[in-house]
């Protein structure tokens, strides 16, 4: 037995908050538990055959991956993109969106969910978010309706599947098209089937940070064939044949992109987008077990809730993209979730934060800016009325930041260390009411345009 020698540090309790002095409630060290994406020698020799073989500009390997993709969202086409964000610029434009064309979209994403919008001379209005989802919140996107409304676009927001039911309900109601993006919940489900499979194209990034991870990198998919073919002509100029075109009008026009853009994948993207893609659902599964592991945990403790869904519903989280948890400050006598946080963290659990993407509408891109020189702002470069949001508008987007944080992303069940984290959790908002003498409150402003600023 050791013996506690006056030299020795004083003992530290572990119910008292590190903040105040106390223990750590997370003591083991997180090993590869957060380590992302899992690359195996099998991805480093993909990539080193595609170097040595000089592919990196070539498509056979993208194709390859793209049937793959395709076959594993069990959807007709699949086409890749150098990222994202230009993946949704080309599924506007396979969606036939143009010059004053009004899309709907949540205003509690990336820009790039929306904002190539403008390119096709088209704009944005946005709709409020559900407080639990964090996406779309059907109910406020009617009202957003007007004549020149062709799409909605949908995002699945740090994992959580958007409700389709009512989304789809209204679009076939008004004859809009349906955008999903799926950068946040690849392999997710809603009600027993695949989210990415309900809208009439689908948009995914795959960059590092994502799920499915392979570098910058998009994907982009549809049932639709000429949707697939003016996705292509928009920007795979080398693709666009009028051999293999089916739609007439764009077999005349082949051989030049139509967007000038040139959107290919980078084939050591590709590369190891073939090798993870087979290990995904594997590696998503034991995911989903970790997060709903650390979820139970914590079931009943207050101000905390989970952002995840039901499972009995039939529905995923997918790969738990940016997972988050839902604050309730009222349950802990208004401690501010910066407090919250930062104790959280004294804990020993990095990367907790307040806030998550900051409400779009709100950046001057949105209301003042005029890119192209149209002599207005962009936004309304092509509008019949001034369609800008001012604050107040969408109250539950620009109050959400102080409602949610981020939780940590386990990528492997490790029940015993899991059990550390939800332990740092509980523990602070068990003695929430200690740290309000101290509570400076929140900035008026939390979270990010992106994750990264
Ligand atoms: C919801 C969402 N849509 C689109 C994108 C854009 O993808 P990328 O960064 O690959 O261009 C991202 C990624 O940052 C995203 O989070």
């Amino acid at each position: 037995m050791t013996t506690v020698t006056s030299t020795n540090p004083p003992k530290v309790k572990a119910s008292v908050l590190a903040l105040h002095g106390g223990q750590p409630a997370v003591t083991e060290p997180p090993g590869d538990l957060f380590s992302w994406p899992i690359i195996t020698k099998e991805d480093e020799d993909a990539v080193l055959d595609c170097l040595r073989r000089g592919e990196m500009s070539g498509t056979a390997i993208t194709m390859e991956f793209e049937k793959e993709f395709a076959a594993w969202m069990g959807v007709k086409y699949a086409l890749g993109f150098n990222n994202g964000t230009s993946s949704i610029l080309a599924g506007f434009f396979g969606l036939g969106l143009g010059i004053g064309d009004e899309i709907i979209c949540t205003p509690t994403t990336i820009f790039s969910s929306a904002l190539p919008i403008y390119t096709l001379g088209g704009t944005v209005v946005f709709a409020d978010i559900d407080p639990d989802t964090l996406c779309i919140d059907p109910a406020d996107i009617e009202r957003h309706i007007s004549p020149r409304t062709k799409a909605i676009v949908v995002v699945h927001y740090l994992g959580h599947p958007a409700d389709m039911d009512a989304i789809l309900s209204i679009a076939s109601r008004h004859g809009l098209k349906v955008m999903e993006d799926v950068s946040h919940a690849q392999g997710g489900q809603y009600r027993g089937r695949k989210v990415g499979t309900f809208g009439d194209v689908t948009c995914y990034s795959l960059m590092t940070a994502k799920s499915i991870a392979i570098g910058e990198a998009g994907m982009l998919t549809t049932n639709n064939r000429e949707i697939y073919e003016r996705a292509l002509a928009f920007g795979h100029y080398e693709r666009y044949n009028a051999a293999d075109i089916k739609t007439p009008y764009l077999k005349s026009w082949a051989g030049m992109p139509l967007g000038g853009f040139k959107n290919r994948m980078h084939q050591m993207s590709s590369s190891v987008g073939r090798v993870q893609l087979k290990h995904y659902d594997r590696r998503a599964a034991e995911i989903r077990e970790a997060m709903n592991y650390f979820w139970d945990l914590l079931k009943g403790t207050p101000g905390l809730r989970p952002h995840r869904v039901d499972e009995k519903t039939g529905s995923t989280m997918g790969g738990w993209y940016g997972a988050h948890g839902l604050y309730r400050g009222e349950e802990l006598g208004g401690l501010s979730v910066t407090s919250f946080c930062e104790a959280v963290r004294a804990e020993g659990v990095a990367d907790v934060f307040p806030g998550c993407n900051k409400p779009m509408h709100t950046h001057a891109l949105l209301n003042d800016v005029d890119v192209y020189r149209h002599g207005k702002p962009t936004r309304l470069a092509h509008s019949d009325r001034d369609l800008r949001q001012p604050l107040g508008s969408l109250p539950i987007s620009e109050g959400v930041g102080r409602r949610v944080y981020s939780i940590p992303w386990f990528k492997h069940y490790r029940p015993n260390v899991i059990a550390q984290y939800a332990e740092a959790f509980r523990k602070v908002a068990s003695n929430a009411a200690l740290l309000l003498p101290n509570d400076k409150g929140n900035p008026p402003d939390l979270g990010g345009w992106s994750f990264f600023k």
